[in-house]
Parts: C-alpha cells; sequence; structure tokens
C-alpha cells in the first residue's frame, strides 16, 4: 500500500474521478468534502467501481476542529485539495460567501497541516488565473490576472502558496492549472452533475442533446478564431485525473521540497465552441440545435495551454480525443438524465 492521501473536495466532479485514479494507483484515500456541490451517491458510486468503501467523512475546510480530528486519525502524506466554489457568475454576486469558501477554507487547511507537519500540496487552480492571455499556448510564466471574484480567489490562494514556500522552505506546492475539465468515467457511473441550468458548455450541449434544454446558446460569433466562436483547450477529466496522480508521484520521488510549482493541466490543443458542437452531435446522433448569442461578459476568445511543463517534470500528459471527451460525456448524461438524483 502505497501513502494515504486526504481528498479534501472528493466527492465533486473532478474529485470523484481522481478518487478513481489515486486508487487504481495504489494511494490509500480519506474523502473530506461538506457535500455543498456534490452527494452521498456519488462516493457510493465510486466505492462501486473500486470494489471497496471510501472512508468519507462529511466536513468542511473551514472547520480547524474537524480538520484537526481528521489529522490526528490518519497520518498524510499529501493533500489534494478540491474543495471550493466554483460559478463564476454566482461569485460576482457572492464575493463574500466564495473568498470565505476558497481563501478563508484554503488557510484553515494550511494551518492544519503545518501544525501536523504535513507539506505535500496539490491545489485546484485554473487558467482562469491568466485572465486575457498576451499570448498562446500559455505557459506558467505567463502574467496573471482576474476579473470576478472566483478567479480572484484562486489568484489569492496561489499568492498565498508562494509566500508560505518563501516562509518555509519545507513546503511542497503544486498548483495544478487546469484548462476545461469535461468528459465522465467511461463506466458511466460518474460524471459532472451540475445543480441547475449548467453554465458550462459541455453540460449544456449534454442536456440540450438529451432533450432537457431546448437549444445552446453560443457566446459570440465574431471572435479572431477559426469559425468565431470561442476557443478552449478541452481535456477529459480522467486525463486530468492522472495529472494528480503524476504529481504526487512527482512529490514522492523528489529528495529536495520544491517549493512553489505551478502546473498547467491542458492538452495544448484548442478547439471552438462550434467544432465541439459538432463532434457531440456526430458522436450522440442527436441534433444540438443552436443560436448566436451576445458575447458572455468576461469571455475572452482563446485559450490553450503549454502542456510542456506537466510533460517534462509530472511525465504526464493528456491522451484522450475531443470524440472520447464527447462520447463519455454523452454516456454520463444518457445513462443519468438527471444526474445522482434518482427519481
Ligand atoms: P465540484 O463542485 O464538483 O467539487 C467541489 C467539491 O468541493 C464539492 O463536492 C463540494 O461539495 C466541495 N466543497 C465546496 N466547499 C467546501 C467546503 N467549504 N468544505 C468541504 N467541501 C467543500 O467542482 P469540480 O469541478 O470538481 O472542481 C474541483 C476544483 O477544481 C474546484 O476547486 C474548482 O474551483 C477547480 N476547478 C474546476 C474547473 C472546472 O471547470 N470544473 C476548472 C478549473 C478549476
Ligand atoms: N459557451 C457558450 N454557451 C454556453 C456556455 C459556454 O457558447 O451555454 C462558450 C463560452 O462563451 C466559451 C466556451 O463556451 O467560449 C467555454 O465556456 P465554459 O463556460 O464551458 O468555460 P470557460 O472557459 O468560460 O470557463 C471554465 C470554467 C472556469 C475556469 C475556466 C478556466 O467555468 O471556472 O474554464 O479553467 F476558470
Amino acid at each position: 500500500m502505497k501513502n494515504k492521501i486526504l481528498v479534501t473536495g472528493g466527492a465533486g466532479y473532478i474529485g470523484t474521478h481522481t478518487c478513481i485514479a489515486l486508487h487504481e494507483a495504489g494511494y490509500e484515500i480519506v474523502v473530506y468534502d461538506n457535500l455543498s456541490n456534490s452527494s452521498r451517491e456519488a462516493i457510493n458510486r465510486v466505492s462501486t467501481l473500486i470494489g471497496q468503501p471510501i472512508e468519507f467523512i462529511e466536513g468542511d475546510i473551514r472547520d480547524a476542529e474537524s480538520l484537526k480530528q481528521v489529522f490526528l486519525s490518519h497520518h498524510f502524506f499529501g493533500v489534494i485539495h478540491f474543495a471550493g466554489l466554483k460559478a463564476v457568475g454566482e461569485s460576482v454576486a457572492k464575493p463574500l460567501m466564495y473568498y470565505n469558501n476558497n481563501v478563508s477554507g484554503t488557510i484553515t487547511l494550511l494551518e492544519i497541516m503545518a501544525k501536523f507537519n504535513v507539506k505535500n500540496l496539490v491545489f485546484s487552480s485554473s487558467a482562469t488565473v491568466y485572465g486575457d492571455p498576451e499570448s498562446l499556448p500559455i505557459d506558467e510564466n505567463s502574467p496573471r490576472s482576474c476579473t470576478n471574484p472566483y478567479g480572484q480567489s484562486k489568484l489569492t490562494v496561489e499568492h498565498i502558496l508562494e509566500d508560505l514556500a518563501v516562509s518555509d522552505d519545507s513546503w511542497n506546492l503544486i498548483p495544478l492549472r487546469y484548462f476545461n475539465p469535461v468528459g465522465a468515467h467511461p463506466s458511466g457511473q460518474i460524471g459532472e452533475d451540475p445543480n441547475d441550468i449548467p453554465n458550462n458548455l459541455m453540460p449544456y450541449i449534454s442536456q440540450v442533446a438529451v432533450g432537457k434544454l431546448a437549444k445552446l446558446n453560443i457566446f459570440g460569433n465574431d471572435y479572431q478564431t477559426i469559425d468565431g466562436t470561442g476557443v478552449r483547450d478541452f481535456i477529459h477529466v480522467t486525463d486530468l485525473a492522472q495529472g494528480h496522480v503524476a504529481a504526487l508521484n512527482y512529490l514522492e520521488r523528489q529528495v529536495a521540497p520544491v517549493g512553489f510549482l505551478p502546473i498547467n493541466l491542458g492538452t495544448g490543443k484548442g478547439t471552438s465552441v462550434l467544432e465541439l458542437v459538432t463532434a457531440f452531435s456526430k458522436v450522440s446522433g442527436q441534433p444540438i440545435p443552436y443560436q448566436f448569442a451576445d458575447r458572455r461578459a468576461g469571455d475572452i476568445a482563446s485559450c490553450y495551454a503549454s502542456a510542456d511543463k506537466a510533460k517534462n517534470l509530472l511525465e504526464w500528459q493528456a491522451k484522450l480525443s475531443i470524440t472520447e471527451m464527447c462520447q463519455d460525456s454523452w454516456r454520463w448524461q444518457s445513462m443519468n438524465p438527471n444526474g445522482y438524483t434518482v427519481t
């Protein structure tokens, strides 16, 4: 048995897929989640997929006493920290809630880690920290700036991690900057389960294909891109999950602390909104009615990663294609039209 890992937010979309990848790689896992944007059913399904119960603790990262109990009961090699709120629009309406959850929560977690001398952290950052990029592909040294409280909360945590690494050189702090995670586990048992009408493109397309939503609004067709629609670096969530395993394996290999080490997780390829719609329609055999609408406030034209640092340091690269991303999203959506809610 390999090292034990605390997975905060492990009941969520990326967390569940990562728990499976960690288990397959031989890590022992403990999931800590307040279920504010997830469900026990997701945990049950992960348990079924891995063939054994998951150790799950319902708790909030802002609750220092509860976290302390978890650290007293387990000896962790490190923490993968997914827990946080992620809806950009909601963050504009409720900035204090976002800073409280994402920033204060992370500070509480870091304080407990310091107390128990657990100094390995893999943090869910985002390509959103690059703002409107000056050049493409985006590498890790690109300037960072954010225009909404969600993005600002991620950037603030990155600054905190940088300061922490300067203050004490025994920390290993890896913010993984995700590009656009999509897709689902190939079993069709776990996937993204938005509470409400989806904000993000792939779940929206899936719900149009399954007949829950009438048509897709494509936000802008006058960008300077291949077909005028936005371009993003879509990455399969199981590839992303493997990126976390690779980050932990990397930390296990190190003989000296790495300090603050940001790494992009993307494919390095851009795909336009229209290209994704066409690919999804082909894979699912369903029409995806759409109409062009105004640009969405705060959106950028194009965003895709330089994936070289992950390849060189972590020996990881994304493998799955846009077709596989659409196939797996469609399998999840069509097998679970109401997500984890059993009706
Ligand atoms: P998700 O909402 O599915 O998962 C987050 C999990 O954290 C949920 O299970 C939620 O219940 C839990 N959580 C939230 N606040 C908590 C708290 N205070 N204490 C304990 N648990 C808490 O989101 P996801 O898509 O899996 O994203 C995981 C992480 O990756 C988030 O930090 C998100 O900001 C980041 N991220 C996501 C994307 C994306 O497009 N999905 C892109 C870049 C970064
Ligand atoms: N889009 C539409 N119609 C929709 C939804 C999206 O046309 O109904 C377009 C957007 O305008 C954009 C593209 O599809 O051009 C992708 O939009 P998403 O909302 O799926 O993703 P974003 O790139 O805007 O943002 C996502 C996450 C952020 C994260 C960012 C970078 O939502 O949290 O990726 O990682 F910060």
